[in-house]
């Protein structure tokens, strides 16, 4: 009945399934879609017939093509496409960010991050205050989660006068846990901080609104909620009041396109977000995102957020209801405005529990300690499979087979 009257259900055959799985995984590995294949193959089939003439065809389409992905994921974020480029991947592009914006004097030079966000960015931030000859001891101010979920407050109260930059998600990867971004970056813009967001577990499953929060700049995963292949090109945001500044990590597909091929020893960068860029397009890794985008733009991301808020609230309506006796119980923030795209299936097996699921072919992830992650998809997944993995994981409970 729930998958009769679904709105969004004429997508899942868009969708390659996984053979005889019951896929659950998209906030880690978006499926593969007949969209995203075929613009894959139109661009591998450009380049078998063109050779070098690639560049130069449809109006320099691939030469551009940062800019033509830019226009597809624009709604998902609501900013203006020219202050996107998609290029590196999530970590390089804090780098590039950073390398530009990340400007530390000796009163304000602290970077605001907290302790549950992806090793990853914590990663790029204490190297980049290494590269500032600064200690990242002292210089990143880490915020400390107390208990499971990171309280807004205690992030608030941290930005304090030296701190010139902060980075924060606002979907954490492992609790779901959406951030009131309104009220930090409210705070953070009072106190000219630079604000950076991660957005990987947000874009293409919540409907964001980056204009209205006044941000500096936002990096995000294309291969998750997206949809656009293992490994593929990232996203930056950088917003137009920074189209002014020298990128910091320059290069030739940074450059003016009307200029780049003079070849010109001075750097005379585009005064928008691919100014950003830096290298050739890595083309073969944001082929699919076009076709995978198109879909997002006819599904419509306000669809897409309302089916995703559905289909997690009936897999906590069933946890709660079969699976609480056997020790499970929902790990993530119940309020629709408070939870991402997965549902945290926590149990103190949960690592078994979740290769036992894999050997009955439901496709889950597993985090540390007690954390399955289980992600139905707006775009794919049907409140029958939601159902199906809820009666195979009560079946193994029963048998003991983990
Ligand atoms: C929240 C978040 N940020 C950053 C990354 C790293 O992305 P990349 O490998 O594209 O640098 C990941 C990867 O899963 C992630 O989940």
């Amino acid at each position: 009945m729930l998958d009769r009257l679904d709105p969004l259900r004429q997508f899942r055959q868009r969708f390659y399934q996984t053979k005889g799985e019951i896929y659950l995984c998209g906030h880690t590995l978006g499926l593969a879609s007949i969209d995203a294949e075929k613009s894959l193959n139109d661009l591998l089939e450009l380049w078998k017939k063109e050779g070098v003439s690639i560049w130069m065809k449809n109006n320099r389409k691939y030469v551009k093509y940062s800019s033509l992905l830019a226009e597809l994921i624009a709604p998902l974020i609501k900013v203006q496409p020219d202050e996107i480029v998609i290029s590196g991947s999530c970590t390089s592009n804090i780098h590039v960010a950073m390398c530009t914006l990340y400007k530390p004097t000796s009163r304000k030079y602290k970077v605001l991050v907290d302790d549950i966000n992806f090793s990853s960015d914590r990663y790029a931030v204490d190297s980049q205050v290494r590269l500032k000859n600064l200690d990242p001891r002292d210089a990143v101010k880490v915020v400390h989660c107390q208990g499971s979920f990171m309280d807004e407050d205690l992030i608030i109260n941290s930005m304090t006068e030296d701190v010139a930059l902060l980075l924060l998600p606002v979907v954490y990867y492992k609790t779901s846990q959406v951030l009131e971004m309104k009220r930090i970056c409210e705070k953070a813009n009072e106190l000219d901080i630079i604000i950076g967001l991660d957005v990987s577990h947000a874009i293409g499953v919540i409907d964001l609104d980056l204009q209205v929060l006044n941000i500096d700049f936002a990096v995000w995963c294309t291969y998750k909620y997206l949809n656009g292949g293992p490994g593929s090109c990232a996203g930056l945001y950088i917003n137009k009041k920074h189209f002014h500044l020298m990128p910091g990590l320059a290069g030739w597909y940074g450059n003016k396109d009307e200029t780049r091929l003079q070849f010109k020893q001075e750097f005379d960068h585009q005064k928008n977000a691919n100014g950003w860029q830096i290298g050739t397009p890595c083309l073969f890794s944001m082929a699919p995102l076009q076709g995978s985008l198109e879909i997002f733009n006819e599904a419509g991301i306000k669809n897409i957020r309302k089916k995703s808020l559905r289909i997690t609230a009936y897999l906590m309506y069933l946890i709660d209801k079969k699976l609480v006796r056997y020790g499970f119980n929902v790990g993530n923030l119940r309020e629709d405005e408070k939870r991402g795209g997965h549902v945290c299936v926590v149990h103190v097996d949960a690592r078994r529990i979740s290769l036992a699921l894999k050997s009955r072919g439901i496709v889950t992830d597993f985090r540390e300690p007690d954390i399955m992650r289980v992600a139905p998809i707006a775009l794919y997944n049907t409140y029958e499979e939601v159902y199906k993995f809820v009666e195979i994981l009560l079946d193994i409970m029963k048998r003991k087979t983990y």
